[in-house]
């Protein structure tokens, strides 16, 4: 069942969502030559613990740290370590929030330093497959007409869209119905409604769609070591333009 939330569950999405915005902000600026995965993924924790919320991540079946951290192949639930991040570098930081009860949700890739060129279209292009993709969240759309422009607009630019993961509703749980892919054929799916909180991400390699797992069970890499990058908000559907909690 998906649920619509009312008002005063909307509410505290928002202070969810401001958190976890804020918290990606936060980090954006630490992330420099020298730093390493697992710094990154502490100073995140501390900074929800200090705003009284929890990190969502952690022990989420068995996840060990409070956000994923994902270089450069890695497309997502890369595991905080001591990798000391390179000039050059991408990563990828996901982080979810719980705070009142409710979830917020987000990712960002960011540039370690100087980057390549085609690093940079990359991350661009993941973030435009967002803003593309979210001009169909609203009432009376289907999910395929949303999971369609994502696939388009990556596709457009010759990069694999993946597969075997994807976005979700949220609410009082980080993973709700339904499922959002990033795929998929226009008019098609689930009907929006107003009321519906959807994560919606983009994971976009730069070669192939296709992943491999580390025997860690969590790190995801492009199958043929392409880079990958990633950008997810929490959104609310309404009757016009969705309103973006995480930003
Ligand atoms: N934001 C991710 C998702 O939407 C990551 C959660 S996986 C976790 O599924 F294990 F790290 F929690
Ligand atoms: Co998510």
């Amino acid at each position: 069942m998906i649920t619509v939330k009312k008002p005063s569950e909307i509410n505290k999405m928002r202070v969810a969502g401001k958190l976890t915005g804020d918290a990606l902000k936060f980090i954006e600026e630490k992330i420099k030559p020298g730093v390493t995965t697992a710094e990154v993924n502490a100073a995140i924790q501390e900074f929800i613990v200090a705003h009284d919320a929890k990190p969502s991540f952690l022990h989420y079946r068995g996840y060990p740290a409070s956000a994923c951290v994902s270089v450069n192949d890695v497309v997502v639930h890369g595991i905080p370590s001591g990798y000391v991040l390179q000039e050059g570098d991408i990563v990828s930081i996901d982080v979810g929030v719980v705070k009142d009860g409710w979830q917020g949700d987000a990712a960002r890739t960011f540039a370690v330093g100087k980057i390549s060129d085609g690093a940079q279209k990359l991350i661009d292009v993941t973030r435009e497959c967002f803003f593309e993709g979210i001009k169909h969240a609203r009432d009376g759309k289907r999910l395929g007409d949303l999971s369609s422009a994502i696939q388009r607009h990556a596709e457009s630019h010759g990069y694999g869209v993946v597969r075997e993961m994807v976005g979700h509703g949220i609410g009082r749980d980080m993973h709700e119905e339904p499922n959002v892919p990033n795929f998929g054929k226009e008019g098609t799916g689930v009907l929006l409604k107003s009321g519906y909180t959807i994560a919606v991400e983009p994971m976009i390699n730069a070669g192939t769609f296709k992943i491999k797992f580390d025997p860690d069970g969590w790190t995801t890499r492009t199958a043929d070591g392409s880079l990958s990058a990633h950008y997810e908000n929490t959104i609310l559907v309404r009757d016009g333009e969705p309103e973006i909690l995480t930003l």
